[in-house]
This record gives structure tokens, C-alpha cells and sequence, in this order.
């Protein structure tokens, strides 16, 4: 799907930049080093990581030369990786931040002091600013959003795999998307074969998922539009395509 409609959607919006999160992209579990250059050949600038990240171990062997990539930056101190990627793009500077929720998920040092402190940093640099909230529940990513409104030129929640419709523009000027959604398998259940998903609450018992190799497909995301001299966030909107949204190219 990003092979096929990321060209088609630079075409039509023509972005400075393009950021994808692959924490899954290896067949549903973490990243390889191809899977990397191959989204950076498809056309991302930057890629985005979230708790699925060491799901393969592949991970150690290029991270720390993945220029263009960043894993949630409130991991303790002395993890593989960065938390914040600084990129030119037509001219203009733009910083990447990762971050990670804690509310049914791992621990992890604060995502909310490590975004203050991390946004800091960024503002040395520049007021394009984008940070991709990698959290399992929307009260979380809205704390987020509001909590960097006006800091960031947008706070973008992934994870969930479910696309939400609470697109917004926040009165201080960030743009906020609970979940911008996934890309893969669409007859599925977050991107895994469906049966073994329903098997596993059918039995409550341990059942591999694995993610179907064919059959349709979806890609989600959302395209932002920033005002060129603050950074402040103008427009956002959802990106869904499958076979009932199909892409438009006007
Ligand atoms: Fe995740």
C-alpha cells in the first residue's frame, strides 16, 4: 500500500515532508533495515518507531546509523536509537519527536516531561515541530495534545491501529489526531488474520497471529498544512483509503 499510494499521494498534496511509523512494517512485528530504506525509497523522510520497535532484534544491527529514524524518546536513558530527528526539507527545519504512552502499556520514564524537555531542545532549532504519540488510550493522547498545544506544530497519536475522526486544529494552534490509523490487511483485525484473533477471546487460550498474506488492504494517515512563518498548524485532515474509500487523485 505505501509502495502503491505514498507516490500517489505526494503527487497530489506535495508535502515538504513525509513521516511514516514503521514499528510493524516486518510483517507485523518491528522493523528490518530494508523495510527501512524501502519506506525511505517509497518516499518517507522520516520514520517513526513505538513498543513494537526490538520486536526484531534485526533492530540492533542499523539502528544507530538509521539517521532518519527515531524510537519513543522517554526510553531510559542509554537505549539504541534517538527520540528526536532534526530534517531539512525545501528549505526549512523541521524536528521529529517520538514519545511513548504509559497507560496499559510498558513503563517508561514521564512522556509528558520528556516532551517538555524534548520540545526545548527542538525550539532552539525550530518552530516546525512534530511529534508522533505512540499511546494505547485516547485520554492519554489528548492530555498530549492539549498539553503541547501551542509548543508543537502537531501531536499525532499511532498505535491503535484504528484511524480516529477527531482531526482538530487546538486553539493555540497544534494539530491533534487521536490515531492517525494503520496500513495493511483491511479484512482484519488490527492488521492480524482475523480468525486467530477471534480464536484467542474465543478460548481465552495462547494463539500465534500472524498478518494474512493477501486479500484488500488499507492505508491511513493525515496530511497537515502549517503556516509557513510561525508553524503553527492551518488544516489537518484524514487520509483513508481502502476499497470503500477509494483514493481520489483530484
Ligand atoms: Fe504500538
Amino acid at each position: 500500500m505505501v509502495n502503491e499510494y505514498l507516490p500517489k499521494l505526494k503527487a497530489k498534496y506535495r508535502p515538504h515532508l513525509t513521516i511514516v511509523n514503521g514499528e510493524n512494517a516486518a510483517g507485523g512485528r518491528g522493523i528490518t533495515k530494508n523495510i527501512y530504506r524501502g519506506l525511505l525509497d517509497a518516499g518517507a523522510d522520516i520514520i517513526t518507531l513505538g513498543n513494537h520497535a526490538w520486536d526484531n532484534k534485526e533492530i540492533f544491527d542499523f539502528i544507530e546509523d538509521a539517521k532518519w529514524m527515531v524510537r519513543p524518546a522517554n526510553f531510559p536513558d542509554g537505549t539504541p536509537g534517538k527520540g528526536m530527528a532534526l530534517i531539512k526539507a525545501e528549505g526549512t527545519e523541521f524536528a521529529v519527536i517520538n514519545l511513548q504512552g504509559r497507560t496499559f502499556m510498558n513503563a517508561l520514564d514521564d512522556p509528558f516531561r520528556k516532551a517538555e524537555e524534548m520540545v526545548a531542545l527542538a525550539r532552539k532549532r525550530t518552530h516546525f515541530i512534530f511529534v508522533d504519540f505512540h499511546a494505547e488510550t485516547t485520554s492519554e493522547k489528548q492530555a498530549m495534545g492539549w498539553f503541547l498545544d501551542g509548543k508543537v506544530s502537531a501531536v499525532i497519536g499511532t498505535h491503535t491501529h484504528v484511524q480516529t475522526a477527531d482531526a482538530r486544529i487546538l486553539p493555540n494552534g497544534t494539530a491533534y489526531l487521536t490515531d492517525a490509523g494503520m496500513t495493511g490487511p483491511y479484512d482484519a483485525i488490527l492488521g492480524m488474520d482475523k480468525e486467530a484473533v477471534m480464536k484467542k477471546f474465543l478460548t481465552s487460550l495462547p494463539v500465534r497471529f500472524e498478518v494474512p498474506k493477501s486479500g484488500r488492504k488499507i492505508l491511513s494517515g493525515c496530511i497537515i498544512s502549517l503556516d509557513k512563518k510561525t508553524g503553527k498548524a492551518a488544516t489537518i485532515q484524514n487520509i483513508l483509503i481502502n476499497e470503500d474509500h477509494p483514493f481520489i487523485s483530484e
